[in-house]
């Protein structure tokens, strides 16, 4: 039986529920430029680069065409500026059911933890939240070159713990890091709808559902 040597968790809407900030301040800026977004247009942003989103955000409102380069980069600066006022309330309360004590049991296991996350801001919100002991690495992402569909982030993560891809989980609230995982190689757990992640590995509706044993327990039965 393979057995499972490392366990890589995405950030934002996983370990704590930051995905709502950026997804309050994509709203704030697609409403200052005549672009309106709800959260079912929302769900193609999770787990992508701030460039990319800005972009697809831009298409979405039919506004591809109407910036410059240098103009998007001042665009995608406000978003991230209020993004970051918006975390400045982020406290180790803000973990999200179930998600500290699976740290825990994953560590009294003897596995190894990552952090695949596509946020330039990761750390602080690690910081913020107080579990920077719990990772044995975590990815910065401005060292990766293609984001979340892509699987190169999670490679890295692999890579830096000195794991085989076949030996890892993957833990993802996006669609596209569902599919970066599986990309990888590895074992996609899913938090969220099956309407939307219906191709994980495994998926739980919510973190208060994540259990280490569980999760072990479906990987071994892949
Ligand atoms: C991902 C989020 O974790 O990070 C995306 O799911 C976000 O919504 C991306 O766009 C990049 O984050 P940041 O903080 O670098 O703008
Ligand atoms: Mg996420």
């Amino acid at each position: 039986m393979k057995s499972v040597e490392a366990v890589i968790f995405d950030l934002d809407g996983v370990i704590t529920d930051t995905a709502a900030y950026h997804y309050e301040a994509w709203k704030e800026l697609g409403e200052s430029i005549g672009i309106a977004i709800d959260e079912e247009f929302n769900e193609q942003l999770k787990g992508v680069s701030r460039m990319e989103s800005l972009e697809r955000l831009l298409r979405h409102g039919n506004r591809q065409d109407d910036f410059t380069e240098q103009e998007k980069e001042k665009l995608a600066t406000r978003k991230n500026e209020q993004y970051k006022r918006l975390i400045k309330r982020v406290t180790p309360d803000d973990i999200l059911p179930g998600i500290k004590q699976l740290l825990v049991d994953i560590r009294q296991d003897g596995i190894k933890i990552g952090m695949a996350s596509a946020s330039k801001n990761a750390f602080e919100v690690v910081g913020s939240l107080k579990i920077a002991e719990y990772f044995d690495y975590i990815v910065d992402s401005s060292t990766v070159s293609k984001g979340k569909p892509d699987p190169e982030i999670f490679l890295k993560a692999a890579e830096a713990l000195q794991v085989p891809s076949s030996r890892c989980i993957g833990v993802e609230d996006a669609e596209a890091g569902i599919e970066a995982i599986q990309g990888a190689g590895m074992f996609a757990v899913g938090v969220g709808k099956p309407q939307l992640l219906g191709k994980a590995d495994y998926l739980v509706e919510n973190t208060s559902l994540l259990s280490w044993p569980e999760i072990k327990k479906r990987y071994h039965h892949s």
